[in-house]
């Protein structure tokens, strides 16, 4: 067994304790998750540990980004295993604050990365990215690490905390890292511990179906057919689809017609498997 990390609750706290590291000539890096941790998040970790020399993970359940409707009450919650499993992943510091410590009662601020913020899960889930962008520009701010780590299974997340970074001249690089998959092609999530024997088993048709949409797009049908077919593919194996487009990777623009090899594009899924939300994205020309 590997010594659990420090916990730090407070940003004071975590603020001495990285004062401490920069005063030894550390750099630092920083992995925010909501806890409940998988192989994605540790791949996460993984990286950041090869990047800087000493590795925050920060554990947040941030209500700002759950919607009225949403699992903020039922999301996964199990510290105990987190903790073990940041300390077998080398995690130096965790930072795990209550919901007071990072929203005083008169909290009154808002990031909003209008441009990024609006399309796809944005528009799903009015005020999502808003409470995104808010916790992450206070985590940026508070660890002022060298590096932050995130994941491309959230690729429209990736994005906007990539813009607000530049807009907000925060210096922290943002990293992006590849998307985990189990087996059978099912992103690793969180939230897959909701679905059903059933429903466990429909699951990877989402990374399939965005696969094949792919596919033809590269084989020359239009963005239209293809992503058609896709939304059709999956409504007829029992999902309610939100969403299946292909959009820009960088500005997340609508993309129409046939696309020329190498454009830079995603296809990009969200459906519910019952009370499961899945999402899901692959790259056009590399997938
Ligand atoms: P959470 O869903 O816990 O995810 C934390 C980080 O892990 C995110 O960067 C996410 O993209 C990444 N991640 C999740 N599943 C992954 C997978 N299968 N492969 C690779 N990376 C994966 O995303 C959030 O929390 C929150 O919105 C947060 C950024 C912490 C702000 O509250």
């Amino acid at each position: 067994m590997t010594d659990s990390p420090p916990i730090t609750r407070t940003v004071g706290e975590l603020r001495r304790h990285i004062a401490g590291w920069r005063a030894a000539g550390h750099t630092v890096a920083l992995v925010p998750t909501m806890g409940a941790l998988h192989e994605g998040h540790l791949s996460l970790i993984d990286l950041a540990c090869r990047k800087a020399a000493r590795t925050v993970v920060s554990i947040f359940v941030n209500p700002a980004q759950f919607g009225e409707n949403e699992d903020l009450d039922t999301y996964p919650r199990d510290e105990p295993r987190d903790l073990a499993l940041i300390a077998a992943h080398k995690g130096d510091l965790v930072f795990a604050p209550d919901v007071a410590e990072m929203y005083p009662v008169d909290f009154a601020t808002s990031v909003d990365v209008a441009a990024l913020a609006r399309s796809l899960c944005g528009a799903s889930r009015p005020g999502h990215f808003s409470g995104v962008a808010t916790v992450v520009t206070k985590l940026l701010n508070q660890v002022r690490a060298d590096l932050a780590v995130f994941g491309e299974k959230d690729f429209q997340q990736l994005l906007v905390i990539r813009r607000l970074a530049r807009d907000l001249d925060i210096e922290t690089e943002i990293l992006g890292a590849p998307i985990v998959r189990e087996k059978d092609g099912l992103a690793l999530s969180s939230r897959n511990r909701y679905l059903d024997k059933r429903e466990r088993g429909l699951a990877p048709q989402i990374y399939k179906t965005i696969v094949t949409v792919a596919e033809q797009i590269r084989g020359g049908s239009s963005i239209g057919q293809a992503s058609g077919w896709g939304a059709r593919v999956l409504s007829q194996s029992g999902f309610k689809v939100e969403y299946l487009e292909v959009r820009n990777a960088t500005t997340l623009d609508a993309l129409k017609g046939r696309l020329a090899p190498g454009t830079p594009a995603r296809v990009f899924a969200a459906a519910r498997l019952g009370r499961t939300r899945l999402i899901d994205n692959v790259d056009v020309f590399a997938s």
